[in-house]
């Protein structure tokens, strides 16, 4: 009788099932891109069963593995998988990594902007009641893991009322939060009490983006507007880099009890993460 002897892997050429009838034994190979182990298999045929092929039933015994979905960035973690979104949401102009076409004033390169000094109070200003923000939610802990993220050396909130109080004695106005800031916060309070994915997306990305694009707006603030003068938004007690870091392995740890699905809801948050800083952003160029 027919037996089947899988052979190995390495002749597999074929998309299609291939039938070879001129020798007494009948090779089926099935190899296709959904199914990353390939097999094959010879059927030996005595010659006493060999029957012209049309009238021939081939059966194949095969192992069909589910196909495994990869994502992008997902063998680094799950950060990693956040920050392949996000750079793809930035301008060419603004990152090497962006995609998006410039279509707003701040996503121009930062080098071209014109900012005022009214301008980056109001931006100061809305970025602080951001920040306030989500420092009282995790101090708050609607979710028990958002304590995880207290004291990470990476608040602005304290930071930020610094240089509010310099401008202050600058003898500079210091404005209401606008509505830019105010929405931004309200949605960051809903989000968190109700939709914790989504608001891991923005607290990452708030965080992430200050300690990268941010770093050039300060840059390119103290040179045009500030006499060179290095606000206290810009400087960590400790490695900034360390800190990221410490907070890239949490935000991972956290993150591995998260479902697929739930890992795709907080990715597709980013997007509503950059219109509401870039919102913000905006501010100082107005
Ligand atoms: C003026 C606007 C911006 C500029 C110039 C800018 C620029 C950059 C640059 C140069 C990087 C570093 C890329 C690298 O690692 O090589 C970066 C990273 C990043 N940006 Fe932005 N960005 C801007 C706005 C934003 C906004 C609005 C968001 C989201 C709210 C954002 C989120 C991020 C994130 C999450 C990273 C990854 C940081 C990391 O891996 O440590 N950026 N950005």
């Amino acid at each position: 009788m027919a037996s089947l002897t899988p052979i190995s892997q390495t002749q597999f050429l074929f998309n299609k099932p291939l039938l070879k009838s001129s020798s007494p034994r009948l090779e089926t190979c099935f190899q296709s891109s959904f199914v990353s182990k390939r097999l094959c298999f010879q059927l030996k045929v005595p010659v006493f069963d060999r029957m012209p092929l049309k009238n021939t039933a081939v059966v194949a015994a095969t192992t069909v593995e589910k196909p495994k979905k990869s994502y992008p960035g997902e063998a680094k973690g799950f950060v990693e998988e956040m920050r392949f979104v996000a750079m793809k949401l930035h301008t060419r102009e603004q990152a090497k990594e962006g995609e998006k076409e410039v279509k707003e004033k701040e996503e121009e390169a930062v080098r071209k902007w014109e900012p005022s000094i009214d301008g980056y109070l109001k931006f100061l200003v809305d970025s602080k009641l951001v920040y306030d923000t989500l420092e009282e939610i995790v101090e708050k802990a609607s979710f028990p893991f958002y304590a995880e993220f207290r004291n990470t050396g990476l608040e602005r909130s304290e930071k930020s009322a610094k240089d509010l109080e310099w401008f202050k004695e600058q003898g500079y106005n210091i404005p209401k939060p606008s509505s830019p800031g105010v929405s931004y916060s309200q949605i960051l309070q809903e989000l968190s009490e109700k939709d914790p994915q989504a608001f891991i997306c923005h607290f990452y990305n708030i965080y992430f983006a200050h300690s990268a694009g941010g770093q050039m707006i300060g840059r390119k603030v103290a040179e045009q507007l500030l006499n060179k003068k290095e606000l206290e938004f810009y400087k960590w007690d400790g490695d900034l880099s360390q800190l990221l870091q410490n907070v890239r392995d949490k935000l991972n740890k956290v993150s591995e009890g998260w479902t697929r699905e739930e890992k795709d809801h907080c990715l597709e948050e980013t997007e509503k993460s950059f219109k509401h800083s870039g919102e913000i952003l905006r501010l100082i160029l107005s």
